[in-house]
């Protein structure tokens, strides 16, 4: 079966103080990974053809938090529980980018 949807979410973690942070320092109180998690689970997203991976680092540790959405590559940067909310229901629901937390990383 092919995915309709595969994310990959960053959930490199580093000490305090590293040059580059990481991403799940950055990005309030709850780590983005788990409430993608958490609303992976709720909304049964898997009948749905969504497929969520945790990965390490992404590359662009500036832009974080951060996450990519394929087959488009669309890379969103969420920064609370609510913009992983509006992702889900926009972008998994309605096929619908959410253009407001879209970033485009570079080097
Ligand atoms: S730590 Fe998340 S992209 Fe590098």
């Amino acid at each position: 079966m092919s995915h309709k949807y595969h994310v990959f979410v960053c959930g490199q973690s580093r000490p305090p103080g590293h040059p580059r942070g990481c991403c799940t320092s950055r990005g309030g109180g709850q780590p983005l990974s788990e409430r993608l998690m958490q609303k992976f689970q709720e909304g049964m997203l898997w009948e749905k053809g969504v497929s969520v991976s945790q990965a390490s680092c992404l590359g662009f540790c500036g832009y974080g938090p951060l996450m990519v959405v394929y087959p488009e590559g669309v890379w969103y940067q969420p920064k609370e529980a609510a913009d992983i909310d509006e992702i889900v229901a926009s972008h998994f629901g309605e096929g619908k980018v959410v253009e407001r937390l879209r970033v485009t990383p570079s080097k």
